[in-house]
């Protein structure tokens, strides 16, 4: 399958590369909502590095340090705090637009979705206080946090495949 495609890549040449260009650009490149899509999903992407330290500490996979554990926190709570709305603008879902998982049902549920921002927030807070406080205040903190993540994703986020 790999190699018969690489031969037709060979064969073809420059008209198969272009069709790959078509492809991206339907996909990928150019809509007007693109930096708005790239910017919430890097938001995305450091709410889940810094969950993922704090993760790794809670359930044993690598050391509990104290210091590390407060300032992942607090990135997270930092994040929490950010005022998204610019980057959510209307038109940018997953109908319209290839490049997104938000579904349109955000957008019909703006004051559900900021409930469920802000459930995250608060969850945030309470782990910020306890993630210094050793291994047992942390693991005892972050489930809720975890939860608040996935209460949103599930209402308004394409399932991933
Ligand atoms: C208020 C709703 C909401 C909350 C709260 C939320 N997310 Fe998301 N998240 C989304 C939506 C919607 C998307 C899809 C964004 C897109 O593709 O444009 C997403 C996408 C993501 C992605 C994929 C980003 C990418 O690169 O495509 C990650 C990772 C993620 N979220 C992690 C988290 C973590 C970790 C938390 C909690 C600390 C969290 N999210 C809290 C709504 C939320």
């Amino acid at each position: 399958m790999f190699g018969k495609s690489a031969i037709a890549a060979t064969v073809l040449g420059v008209g198969l590369s272009l069709a790959a260009g078509v492809v991206l650009a339907a996909s990928h490149g150019g809509g007007p909502f693109d930096a708005a899509i790239k910017a919430r999903q890097a938001h995305m992407q450091l709410y889940a590095y810094n969950l993922g330290i704090l993760g790794g500490m809670a359930k044993g996979a690598r050391e509990y340090d104290a210091g590390l554990a407060t300032a992942a926190a607090a990135n997270l709570a930092a994040l929490s705090g950010l005022n998204q709305a610019g980057y959510w603008p209307p038109g940018s879902d997953s109908f319209d637009n290839d490049n997104t998982a938000a579904l349109p049902a955000l957008w019909d549920n703006l004051e559900d979705a900021g409930r469920k921002g802000a459930a995250l927030a608060e969850a945030v807070s309470a782990l910020q206080e306890a993630a210094g406080n050793g291994l047992q205040a942390l693991q005892g903190a972050i489930g809720p946090v975890g939860q608040a993540c996935a209460a949103c994703h599930k209402a308004y986020r394409k399932p991933q495949q």
